[in-house]
């Protein structure tokens, strides 16, 4: 089975690429991916030699570029990772957004549909997606797979349009497909301008900590390895034309999650106990910041026999260990356009 996984070279596409690489020998996979800002094929040195495994250069945005690898490789199934992904650039670059999440994916989806004319016996595009489509919840609630769709910031306005033309396509040309909504991931290789390593890297340099608003937004927390089992069970198991919710049963107010992590980098420091606490700075809110975020899991949970295999601690202790190891990864992402990006943003 030849297999194309976009967006592999970012974070939880590498973890992807390198669980499928790893697991099915049988199976090739390409990894396409145009290696933006948050992509990195030093994520996945372990596996580049490995003999069912080719990268691609490309952007899902360059439709002639596209036809001419479907065509050349006729892929069996398309794992679609490959986006742009922080909330806080969609604000600042709306566009952007909509060029590689809305017209990349139809971009893809017209090729795999092309590509098959209509035989589509054991082809799957499987569509990875975010719980942010749902909006923003109240104190009370969960987001299941019925929730009405409701996105806030253009982020996860172009991942709730990109979700209904993979829809569309399954109704209407017959393109079988999964979708799957996932909650906050967290792990190693996460770019740092996502709370956790941001965070992290800040303790690291003696940088302020920037919660935004009063820090009372909830998130549903999934480490990044339980989220690629779950695409990998979905991949192999999951219902054609069904969505599945993922999440890690793991709420945390952004302050208590914060507090954690100082105590947890303290403590692996050996700083004493309470100095990252002050590096906290209330800033300025995000417009449109949605509330909450919580995931009912229970379907996957359920029919497919998912759950979370780490808890919140040991997911967070592992991931701040490998940041603690991979420092010059860390110093190597976050120089050049990072430093701009970081003046932007909070200065
Ligand atoms: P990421 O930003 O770390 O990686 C995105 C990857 O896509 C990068 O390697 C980048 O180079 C590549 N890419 C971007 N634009 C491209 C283009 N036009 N052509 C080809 N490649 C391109 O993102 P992530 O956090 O790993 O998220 C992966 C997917 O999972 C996204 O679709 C995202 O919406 C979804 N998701 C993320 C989270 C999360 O917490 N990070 C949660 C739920 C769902
Ligand atoms: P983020 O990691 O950007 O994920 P998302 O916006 O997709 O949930 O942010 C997680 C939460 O942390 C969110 O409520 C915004 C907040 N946050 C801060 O308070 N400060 C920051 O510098 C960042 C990046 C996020």
């Amino acid at each position: 089975m030849k297999i194309l996984i976009t967006g592999g070279a970012g974070f939880i596409g590498s973890h992807v690429v390198r669980l499928f690489v790893n697991t099915y020998k049988d199976y090739h996979i390409y990894n396409l991916d145009s290696l933006t800002y948050a992509g990195n094929l030093e994520n996945l040195k372990d596996i580049e030699h490995a003999s069912n495994y080719t990268f691609i250069k490309g952007d899902i945005t360059d439709e002639s570029f596209i036809n001419n690898i479907f065509k050349t490789h006729c892929f069996d199934s398309v794992i679609h990772l490959a986006a742009e992904s922080h909330v806080d650039r969609s604000i600042a670059d709306p566009l952007a957004f909509v060029k590689t999440n809305v017209i990349g994916t139809m971009i893809l989806l017209n090729a795999f549909k092309d590509c098959w004319h209509s035989n589509f016996d054991n082809k799957l595009f499987y569509h990875v997606s975010t719980d942010e489509v749902y909006g923003s919840l109240g104190e009370q609630g969960l987001f299941t797979e019925t929730t009405s769709y409701d996105p806030n910031s253009p982020y996860s306005a172009s991942k709730a349009s990109s979700d209904h033309f993979v829809r569309a396509y399954g109704e209407t040309y017959s393109v079988p497909y999964v979708i799957t909504n996932c909650s906050n991931n967290y792990g190693q290789n996460q770019f740092p301008e996502k709370l956790i390593p941001l965070f992290i890297n800040n303790i690291l340099k003696g940088k302020e900590l920037p919660v935004y608003g009063d820090g009372n937004y909830t998130r549903d927390w999934l480490y990044v390895v339980d989220h690629a089992k779950a695409i990998d069970l979905v991949f192999h198991k999951g219902k054609i034309s069904e969505t599945y919710n993922i999440g890690g049963f793991n709420e945390w107010k952004n302050i208590d999650l914060v507090k954690l992590l100082c105590k947890l980098m303290d403590k692996k420091l050996g700083n004493p106990h309470g100095s990252s606490i002050g590096l906290i700075a209330y800033v300025k809110d995000r417009p449109g910041h949605d509330l909450r975020y919580a995931i009912d899991a229970n379907k996957i949970k359920n029919e497919l026999g998912w759950q979370p295999s780490v808890t919140f601690e040991e997911g967070l202790s592992n991931t701040i260990d490998w940041y603690l190891d991979n420092t010059e990864w860390l110093n190597r992402v976050t120089s050049g356009e990072y430093q701009l990006y970081y003046q932007k943003q909070y200065n």
